[in-house]
């Protein structure tokens, strides 16, 4: 591992990219030298927006964060961090019902990787009831996401639910 650079790797679907996420990479920007957000291939789930997608819309999100680059993650995480140098995997933490899942998910990583720490953030209260579940249901039945996601989401979302409306996007 490169000790001169601190190098973490926050992953997730980020299907789609919420404020939430969008505020845990600017705060792990200045946590650490250089920050990879990764966004993970799982073949159980069906995403909504493709991958390609998804890295457009984050790289969009992140133009004002010189030390995040964003990448895809295809297998395990641990393998992905060892690779790219990275001593931390980021992790959001809402409410006490994310624990469980977040703790055996960093014990078993701990187990495969004692090098690569787990480091947690407590999301701000303001999104502390947000997930990206919750906006593709918002957004498919109608509702406003602007409170929920960055502009070019919303965009994004409006584009695929209710494209008469969605107009054009200019950041
Ligand atoms: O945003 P999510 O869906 O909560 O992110 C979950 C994610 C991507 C972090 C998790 O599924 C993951 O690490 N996937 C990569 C495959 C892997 O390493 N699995 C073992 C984790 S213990």
């Amino acid at each position: 591992m490169d000790n001169q650079v601190r190098r973490a790797v926050y992953p997730g679907s980020f299907d789609p990219p919420t404020l939430g996420h969008l505020d845990i990479i600017q705060r792990a920007a200045q946590l650490f030298d250089e920050l990879i957000v990764a966004i993970a291939v799982n073949s159980q789930k069906q995403p909504l927006f493709s991958l390609e997608e998804r890295a457009e819309m984050l790289r969009e999100c992140c133009t004002h964060l010189p030390n995040v680059r964003v990448a895809t993650l295809e297998g395990l995480l641990v393998r992905f961090a060892q690779q790219a140098g990275a001593c931390a995997i980021v992790r959001g933490l809402r409410a006490v019902s994310d624990f469980e899942y977040e703790f055996q998910m960093a014990t078993m990583n701990r187990q495969l990787a004692p090098e690569v720490d787990t480091c947690f953030l407590m999301t701000h209260q303001q999104f502390a009831f947000l997930s990206s579940s919750m906006v593709k249901e918002v957004a498919r039945l109608g509702g406003a996401v602007d409170a929920f996601v960055p502009p070019n989401v919303a965009h994004r979302l409006r584009q695929r639910f209710a494209p008469e409306t969605a107009g054009n996007f200019h950041p």
